[in-house]
């Protein structure tokens, strides 16, 4: 019997653990090597988003800022030093929110398993669990992305603004091997959190055409109380729904970057669909965010584990 297990568990293993067109990376990564990872990544999410449920949006929006630029490598947890200012430095990623979870997670990981554990696995691992925490779909992710060592402010010229179109955002995440829908359901991801001021304060002084004009008071009055102002993207922000797909729809976007996708003919059949129905978004946002945590990985020697997130080793 007692054998018989161990052949299952084992097939388990080989069947779940196959790899996903990157070399090193699979489900099972740290199944030998640091096996409680999953429950202590789970764990330390949780009670953070209990304290705080905000930070979900902040996890998910780093990991996306990781793998945009060099891929997901950790690149966006790098301090600048004197000969260096990091991506995290950069206007784009001031307001980044989170670090304090990834760093408390690391904490913990290199007690239990000193070395093992890159800090991109651990941003990967921790924006999957806040999208569950935050009510959105339940998914895993292939682990053994190795940290970098490049951070440069000039290369985050390469995150897509606020101010883009839809052409401008299928073209962007063209080059990542992103299609139009995966742009749409990856937008998703501002079901959750906010927008500052200064985000969407172009759309208030030119009068743009695309904005509810009772959404555009709500906007301004946001505003009035400075550049750094909060306005949530959805009437839900810590809940992970479809609402933002109706707020679209309503004209009710926040960024132009938002808007767009219900305002163009290229995309606006999709928002229409994920409006409609929830369980298609969250099938396409879970597809497109695995997809995602495989940009440009740094695998075997072409990157290490830091023993500290903040620097290279
Ligand atoms: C499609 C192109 C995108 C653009 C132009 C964009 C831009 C922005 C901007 C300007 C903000 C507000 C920043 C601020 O004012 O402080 C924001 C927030 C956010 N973004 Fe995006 N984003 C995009 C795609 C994504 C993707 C793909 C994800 C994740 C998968 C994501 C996740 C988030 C989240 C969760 C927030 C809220 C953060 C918080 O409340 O702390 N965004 N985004």
């Amino acid at each position: 019997m007692a054998n018989l297990l161990t052949l299952f568990f084992v097939m388990e293993v080989i069947v779940s653990g196959f790899t996903f067109g990157v070399d090193d990376l699979n489900m099972n990564y740290y199944l030998f090597s640091c096996p409680f990872v999953d429950p202590i990544v789970k764990n330390k999410v949780s009670t953070a988003l209990q304290n705080d449920p905000t930070l979900a949006a902040g996890l998910i929006r780093m990991h996306f800022h990781d793998c945009f630029i060099e891929g997901c490598d950790g690149s966006v947890l790098l301090d600048s030093t004197k000969d260096n200012t990091a991506e995290k430095d950069s206007p784009a990623n001031l307001s980044l929110r989170g670090y304090e979870i990834i760093d408390d997670i690391k904490e913990e990981l290199e007690k239990r398993c000193p070395g093992v554990v890159s800090c991109a696995d651990i941003v990967a691992m921790a924006s999957r669990d806040a999208v569950f925490f935050a009510g959105g779909p339940v998914y895993d992710i292939p682990k053994g992305r190795k940290d970098g060592t490049r951070s440069k402010i000039e290369d985050t010229f390469n995150l897509p603004a606020p101010s883009f179109n839809a052409s401008d955002l299928i073209r962007m995440f063209g080059q990542h091997g992103f299609s139009v829908r995966d742009v749409v359901a990856l937008s998703g991801a501002h079901t959750l959190g906010v927008a500052r001021c200064t985000s969407f304060k172009n759309r208030l002084t030119q009068q743009d055409p695309t904005l509810d004009t009772e959404f555009a008071k709500t906007l301004s009055k946001t505003c009035s109380a400075g550049d750094n102002a909060e306005q949530s993207f959805d009437p839900t922000r810590n809940d992970f729904d479809n609402a933002y797909f109706n707020s679209l729809v309503s004209n009710n976007g926040v960024l132009t970057s938002d808007q767009t996708l219900y305002n163009s003919p290229k995309t606006r059949n999709i928002v229409n669909t994920y409006a409609m129905n929830q369980a298609l978004f969250f099938l396409d946002f879970q597809q497109a965010m695995v997809k995602m945590s495989l940009l440009d990985i740094k695998e075997g020697s072409r990157g290490e584990v830091r023993k500290n997130c903040h620097k290279i080793n």
